[in-house]
């Protein structure tokens, strides 16, 4: 069991931001990452509708063997992680939340900000994030659909980017935060843009090392780490075009991938 893949799902290439962790951290393990990018953004759905893609994005990679199933995707995180876990109880989960615990434990001016995408924040996860860990803090909060675009384009214009950072960004630096939140995993390619327009002193919480940490922790646990020498491969899937990813992946985290093409029927995900 423990040479079995770990299963990685997100609506398109924000988990790369976690896979690039993992991969640093399990060099020897392998990964199948499936992006949806077939139903990309999943930011603006409804809770309902996120849960069937979730799972059958999990069904798929149950089936095709993953160890274990970490979800790099704060919005399917919202709509499904609880459902998830209640379907199948003895697979082991990865989640994640939005990093409010460390932004409220170092800010010094007492408001942080998060960045997130509609799904996430008025998931029920977010309140209880919220609620128990930001009670002496002040959370300014800003939706950004379009950063997920921009950075599924591949970031084609840096003015444009610019721009649309600087207006999303522009209330939050009024409100004088210090720490920054990012709430959905398409934005640390954006790492650059936001610190350049929040200036040096705004520090960004990035989840994705704790994700990985936490990943090696339950593999740990149940004895479930790959004991082998060779490095791990990563096997990509994606529900719209494989051409368009492959060049999103070598962008992003530099690595040559061989995309496969999957295909939605009846609420399943299936490969050729
Ligand atoms: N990367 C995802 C997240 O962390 C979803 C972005 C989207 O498709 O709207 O929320």
């Amino acid at each position: 069991m423990s040479q079995q893949p770990i299963g990685m799902l997100d609506s398109g290439v924000g988990g790369l931001s976690v896979l690039r962790e993992v991969h640093q951290l399990l060099p020897v393990e392998h990964v199948i990452y499936v992006a949806d990018q077939g139903h990309l953004p999943y930011g603006p759905r409804p809770r309902e509708e996120l849960r069937g893609f979730v799972e059958g994005i999990a069904r798929y990679l149950l089936e095709r063997g993953c160890k274990l199933l970490v979800i790099p995707c704060n919005a399917a995180n919202a709509a499904a992680l609880h459902y998830l876990r209640g379907l199948f109880p003895t697979w082991p989960i990865v989640g994640m939340e939005p990093a409010i615990k460390p932004a409220a434990e170092h800010t010094r001016t007492g408001v942080i900000g998060v960045i997130t995408t509609k799904a996430t924040f008025q998931g029920e996860l977010f309140a209880s994030v919220i609620d128990r860990f930001a009670q002496n803090v002040q959370v300014e909060t800003q939706v950004c659909p379009d950063f997920v675009t921009v950075v599924e384009q591949g970031l084609p214009n840096p003015d444009e980017t610019r721009q649309i950072v600087a207006t999303y960004l522009a209330p939050l630096q009024a409100a004088n935060i210090d720490e920054l939140v990012l709430g959905c995993t398409h934005f640390p390619f954006l790492t650059p843009y936001l610190q350049d327009f929040l200036g040096a002193s705004v520090e960004i919480i990035d989840p994705a090392p704790a994700v990985a940490r936490q990943v090696k922790r339950v593999l740990a646990e149940r004895g479930l780490l790959n004991q082998s020498n060779e490095r791990g491969g990563t096997e990509y899937l994606t529900s719209a075009d494989p051409a368009h990813m492959q060049f999103l992946v070598k962008y992003l985290i530099g690595e040559t991938a061989v995309v496969n093409r999957g295909q939605w029927l009846d609420g399943r995900l299936m490969t050729p």
